[in-house]
This record gives C-alpha cells, structure tokens and sequence, in this order.
C-alpha cells in the first residue's frame, strides 16, 4: 500500500479523494498491484479525521507523496517547501504557486531527490505539461495558442448567442462556474499565468505572469459577436505564446471558422500548439472541475510513485527569469485581434 496525504480538502483535493477511491483498480493496475491510500487530510477546517499541522505529514516515513490543493501562495509555499526537503514529491493544482516559486520548489525537489509536478495548474484535466515536457520534449514549437479559462469561454459563448456581458457573467456565477469576485478571470490574470507557465516550459526561461500583456474580457459585447459572425469569426479570450516573436500576450481575438478552437465553447478548454515536425496538434477538454482537474493531480501522483527516490525533471529547475518582447500593438482600426494560425 502507498500513501498519500492531501493539503486542502476543498473541490480539488476531495476530487483528488474520490478519483483514488472510485479509480483504484486503475491505479492498483499501473502501479504493479499497490494500492493508493490517503493517510492524510490536512485542512484548515474541521473536517472529521483531517490533520491540521504539516509536521505530522512530513514526519511520517510512509508518506512519499503529498497532494497541495489549497491554492494561494502561503502557507502552500511553505509545506511544499518542508515537504520536498524531507524528500516528498508535491503534486500541485496551484498554478499561481508555481508562477511565483515554481522554478525554487523544483529545484528543490531536484536536490532532494523527489519531485514536484503540477500537470494540473494549466487546462485542468488536460494532459497538457507532460506532453509537453515528454511526447513534445523533442519538438520546436514556434507557437501555442489556448482557450485556457473556463469561466471566460462560458462567457463569450453565451454573449455569442446574444446575452450582455452582464448577465452572462451571472449566470457563470449561479452554474457555480465563476467566483463571486470574478476579476481574475474576466480580465485575464488566470490565463497569464497559465500561458506563462506554457510558455515558460517551452522557451526555457522563467516567463512570470506579470511579464504578460493582458487584457481581460469586460470590454467585449454582444454587437462585436454579431459583428465577428458577419466576417465568418466568433471572439474568444487567448493566451498566445509566439516563439518567434518571443511574445506572451492574453487578449479577446477573432477566430476564424476554419481555426479549430472556434468551436471550443462553454466551460470547454482548447490549446492549439505547432511543433516542427509533429505540426498542429489540438487538445480539447474540461479545464476546470472537481474530477477532471483532480484526474491530472492523480496521473502526477501516479508518476511520482513510479520514480520514488529519484527527481523527475520537470522542466523548471533550471530555468533563469527571461525577457520577452511587448506583444505588437493592435491594429487602431481594430477592436480585437485576430488570431493568426
Ligand atoms: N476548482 C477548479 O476547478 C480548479 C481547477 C484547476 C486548478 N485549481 C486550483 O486548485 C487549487 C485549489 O482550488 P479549489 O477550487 O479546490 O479551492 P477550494 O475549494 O477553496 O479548496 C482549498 C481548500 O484548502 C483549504 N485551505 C485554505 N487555506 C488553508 C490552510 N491555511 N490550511 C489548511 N487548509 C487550507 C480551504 O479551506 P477554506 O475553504 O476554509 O478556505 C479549502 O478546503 C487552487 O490553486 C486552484 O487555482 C482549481
């Protein structure tokens, strides 16, 4: 039996919970006949049987992996840190801790001989870093362009079929699909630093969030839709990575009917990527969620297992803070960019 503890029983870490319960002869399969078990739940609320205090977790010699879902930088900075010191590997959902620290927690990781991976901080349940890091880690990719927020797509998709921003923004919020305080969706922080971590990965220098031109959705309306239908286009929010440009840049931009993230809607994820020799590759699916982005912690926990003792090399550890270049401004005439494929 393997153990397992989760840090923050909230949506993710319970779907992290209820993937390893419901999944388990999966799981037992791939990892020659063990089972997983969840020794521990730290939460910050009372929850029957959860743990508190992270010293418990790390000075319990049978814990080998631990699970970081609470999100926010502190105290998750700090437990992943004490965790992967004492040589436990960190599978994280946390994407703004890893824009913030991601490249000292992997090396720290590295140091110590475990690892930390965070498949699901970028497209949720997406297997979108590991191919990156593995199927893709031989290819040149010159770009990357990406439906990367869920409660955006839902938005505009809605606004598409004729709401204002306003009440398609409630409804997000009703279906549970956005914050009460939306802000970081709807203006685009989220997906900076998701195309940033993207981008990081692929250009091999440390692109931060900050670094990235944004700019969210509250300007679109539903006349710019009709507007867009008229030349054959819908209006989606992008994180655009340009290698040869070397820009990182989130803005709402007019997608052509061809391209094939047009028809990514509702809370629907799409990424589009172009390598040398593998060419156009699209990966499509639910960027959010309980189960799906708790799949992608348990597919990380999963490898973790496999290379007890040894540092999986994430792409991170060693990558310097970068320069890149301001995004071209948008043509005057213009509302929106549109998105060149
Ligand atoms: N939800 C998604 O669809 C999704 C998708 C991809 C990535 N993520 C990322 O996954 C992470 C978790 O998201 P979530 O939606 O699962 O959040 P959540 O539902 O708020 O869960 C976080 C849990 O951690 C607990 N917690 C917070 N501070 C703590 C502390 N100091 N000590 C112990 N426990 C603490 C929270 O308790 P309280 O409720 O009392 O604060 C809550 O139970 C975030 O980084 C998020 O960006 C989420």
């Amino acid at each position: 039996m393997i153990n397992i503890a989760i840090l923050g029983f909230g949506t993710i870490g319970s779907g992290v919970a209820e993937v390893v319960e419901k999944n388990q002869a999966e799981i037992q399969k791939i990892l020659g006949g063990e089972t997983l078990h969840v020794k521990y739940i730290l939460d910050i609320r009372d929850i029957p049987g959860a743990v508190k205090d992270i010293e418990t977790i790390i000075n319990d010699p049978d814990i080998k992996v631990v699970c970081e879902t609470m999100g926010g930088k502190e105290p998750a900075y700090t437990y992943t840190h004490l965790a992967l010191e004492r040589g436990i590997s960190v599978c994280s959902s946390n994407k703004e801790l890893v824009d913030a620290h991601g490249v000292e927690l992997s090396a720290i990781a590295r140091s110590h001989h475990c690892s930390y991976l965070f498949e699901a901080s970028v497209g949720g349940g997406i297997p979108l870093i590991r191919t990156i890091r593995e199927a893709c880690g031989h290819e040149k990719i010159s770009k990357i362009a990406g439906i990367l927020n869920g409660t955006c797509n839902y938005i505009l998709t809605n606004m598409k079929d004729g709401k204002d921003f306003d009440s398609a923004l409630k409804e997000a919020q009703e279906k549970g699909y956005a914050e009460r305080n939306p802000a970081a969706d709807v203006e685009g922080h989220d997906t900076a630093r998701k195309i940033a971590i993207l981008a990081s990965l692929i250009s091999g220098k440390k692109i931060s969030y900050e670094q990235v031109d944004c700019e969210g959705i509250t300007n679109v309306t539903a006349e710019d839709f009709v507007n867009a239908d008229a030349y054959g286009m819908s209006i989606k929010l992008l994180g655009v990575y340009d290698a040869g440009a070397d820009t990182v840049l989130v803005a709402p931009h007019l997608v052509p009917k061809d391209n094939a993230l047009y028809n990514v809607n509702g809370v629907f994820n799409g990424v589009m990527l172009k390598g040398n020799m593998v060419n156009d590759l699209l990966f499509y699916g639910r960027g959010a969620g309980k189960l799906p982005t708790a799949s992608a912690v348990v597919s990380d926990v999963i490898e973790c297992i496999k290379n007890i003792g040894k540092n999986i090399d994430n792409g991170f550890a060693d990558l310097e803070p970068g320069t890149i270049n301001r995004a071209p401004e948008k043509n005057p005439e213009q509302k929106f960019r549109t998105l060149s494929w």
